[in-house]
């Protein structure tokens, strides 16, 4: 058997139609797949690599989110305790908002083992597709809604707002899986210090099969608290209005608003 190594990859949001060429290699190829799937992402996997097995039970056995993490952790370096090529995969890009995929791959390294974290595609970029959002336009800001919430943050209004794990709101004691209303309520009441309330977010769930539909329910600040959040539901807030231009930057480079082409020209002009 071949040395230790770990590849940390991601299957996307849609079972089979989101995984990359590399991905599909790297399961493909692999001695050991585990990875935090079950059903039809399992069943995907199994096609590419018959070894395939689920951690999806880690839930089960040890009960709370943080306990959960740290038996998958477990469990994948004591598959790399046995030698080869070990793929661990989680669903969307195994790097965003995903503590094990982190913490296999620190603790492979501290073993002096050769650890890699692949790109997936995200729920973010899911949101970016089905809203047809460019973040070039108006730039975004991108964080977990408790903690948000809980460690405040200059809000640029000017940009759009992404809130993830909605759901997990107020889950303090990291054991549940459902926002509590008060949170939202309070989230809101937060939001609206720097947006109307009759702003209108869009409550995003990306489309988990390859026919169905995403979710986009808009829904005002006011009445944010009347919606259901469920573990798949991310929060997105468009911007208010256009940033300023700043003109003494642009003096600074002996440059004036036309030089920078008709699309920011007008931009600067309709503000
Ligand atoms: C633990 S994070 C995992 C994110 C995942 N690694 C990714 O790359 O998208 C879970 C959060 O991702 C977002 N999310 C997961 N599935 C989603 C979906 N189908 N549509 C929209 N957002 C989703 C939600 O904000 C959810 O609370």
């Amino acid at each position: 058997m071949a040395a230790a190594r770990l590849s940390v990859v991601g299957t996307g949001i849609r079972p089979g139609g989101h995984l990359t060429l590399e991905t599909r290699h790297l399961l493909a190829g692999a001695d050991r797949v585990l990875a935090v799937v079950d059903g039809l992402g399992l069943e995907h996997l199994r096609r590419i690599n018959p070894a395939a097995e689920s951690l999806q039970d880690c839930y089960r056995q040890s009960p709370g989110r943080e306990a959960s993490y740290a038996e998958m952790v477990r469990r994948i370096l004591a598959a790399l305790d046995r030698g080869g090529h070990v793929c661990a995969a989680f669903y969307g890009h195994p790097g965003v908002f995903v503590w094990p995929a982190h913490e296999c791959i620190r603790q492979a390294r501290a073993r002096g083992l050769e650890a890699r974290l692949y790109p997936g595609i995200s729920a973010e970029d899911c949101l970016f597709a089905d809203l047809e959002l460019d973040p070039a336009l108006h730039g975004c800001q991108s964080y977990e809604a408790m903690d948000f919430f809980l460690y405040p943050r200059l809000i640029d209004t000017s940009a759009a707002l992404v809130l993830w794990q909605m759901a997990a709101l107020g889950d303090v004691r990291r054991d549940r899986f459902e926002a509590d209303p008060a949170w939202v309520r309070a989230l809101a009441e937060v939001l609206m210090a720097d947006y109307p309330a009759e702003h209108v977010a869009t409550v995003y769930e990306a489309a988990t099969f390859p026919l169905s539909e995403p979710r986009r329910e808009p829904i005002s600040l006011a009445r944010l608290h009347q919606v259901s959040f469920s573990q798949a539901s991310t929060l997105y807030l468009p911007p208010l209005a256009a940033p300023r231009l700043s003109e003494q930057r642009l003096a600074r480079l002996g440059l004036v608003a036309e030089d920078l082409g008709p699309a920011a020209y007008r931009r600067y002009r309709d503000r």
